[in-house]
């Protein structure tokens, strides 16, 4: 019996299984109710209880290693189900990937055209490269005007059909794109980046965003525009926020005015932020001067209008306090890593 046994150790010892068949009659053969195992220990009834002690061992040793080989076999068959024929484990967990963030700048003017579009404003785009009419003489600047100066705009090209080339200084060219374009009512809003020839610091860029917004129809009042933007505050900065309208001057409106809200992250105590005073700047506005309509060949007498333009930069600075304006143009992953991230 011995003998037996140790021919069926080398013959399982040197068995490999090719597919689940091949285990299984492994698995009949030596495991089932009727296989070799089970006829042994028949056997092992009927021998003597000398050669019973040696042979106990033997056997059930003999036991263990065919489950243990059949054991083996069954993994290994299972994980070369699992891969293709190129050998790759579809069943191994995936590597994770991690998800951008939206720029800081995006998310806000995102934010800023929602709240406007609900009330009614679509969204419009003009060019980064603009003419002097487009930027200055159809807004109304005069000749003289210290904004056309070489130290404020990054001219591009001297003369042209339209005068001198420059970037926009404002997004308040595509106004005047859009009036010129079509026939009022006109009621949009127009984000997009802005260039001014200044030193780089923590409080100045060379380029910054702005939301411009234009609502031309007729009757249009100051008392919509204070309440447009009244609401806008509100639902971008949350109730509580205040609004204060001061008198300003700016060539395209008359009156023109600039708005400052209650600081945000004081709430108006006095903070370092608002330089103590517990209110922030955050646009100009006014009503579209009737010459910027003629010059866009509106018919001033029948229609009037407000503008508005706001700085995106200022706006993320109040929601997220971010004090240094050229971190939004570093691209430093560690500040970006920072914000919201979002599908596109
Ligand atoms: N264009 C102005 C600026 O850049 C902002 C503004 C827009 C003011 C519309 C009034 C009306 O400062």
């Amino acid at each position: 019996m011995q003998e037996t046994i140790s021919q069926y150790t080398s013959e399982i010892k040197s068995f490999q299984a090719k597919s689940q068949d091949e285990l299984e009659s492994f698995r009949i053969r030596f495991l089932g109710t009727k296989g070799i195992i089970k006829d042994l220990f028949e056997a092992f009834k009927t021998v003597s209880s000398e050669e019973k002690r040696v042979l106990g061992k033997v056997l059930n040793e003999f036991k263990q290693l065919a489950e243990a080989k059949y054991q083996t076999l069954r993994e290994s068959l299972e994980s070369l189900d699992t891969q293709t024929e190129s050998g790759q484990d579809l069943t191994l967990p995936g590597e994770g990937f991690e998800l951008g963030a939206r720029h800081p700048l995006s998310l806000v003017r995102k934010e800023i055209s929602e709240i406007l579009k609900k009330q009614g404003f679509n969204v419009a785009e003009g060019p980064e490269i603009e003419d002097d009419w487009h930027n200055f003489s159809a807004l109304n600047f005069p000749e003289e005007h210290p904004a056309r100066d070489m130290q404020d705009t990054f001219f591009i090209k001297k003369g042209g059909e339209k005068g001198d080339i420059a970037l926009r200084t404002h997004t308040s060219s595509v106004q005047v794109r859009m009036m010129e374009a079509g026939k009022p009512p006109f009621r949009a809003i127009m984000p997009g980046r802005v260039y001014r020839n200044e030193a780089i610091s923590a409080r100045a860029h060379c380029f910054f965003h702005q939301v411009e917004g234009l609502y031309i129809d007729e009757n249009v009042s100051f008392a919509d525009l204070k309440q447009t933007l009244f609401h806008f505050v509100q639902e971008l900065f949350g109730e509580v926020t205040k609004v204060r309208f001061r008198p300003s001057y700016f060539p395209f409106t008359e009156p023109s005015a600039e708005m400052d809200i209650s600081c945000s992250i004081c709430k108006g105590e006095g903070c370092q932020f608002c330089k103590h005073s517990g209110w922030v700047e955050i646009l100009g506005c006014g009503m579209v001067d009737p010459n910027v309509l003629e010059n866009c060949n509106i018919d001033s007498k029948k229609y009037t209008g407000y503008a508005f333009g706001m700085g995106i930069e200022r706006i993320t600075n109040l929601k997220y306090q971010i004090k240094d304006l050229r971190l939004f143009s570093e691209n430093d992953i560690r500040f970006l890593k920072q914000f919201q991230s979002e599908m596109i």
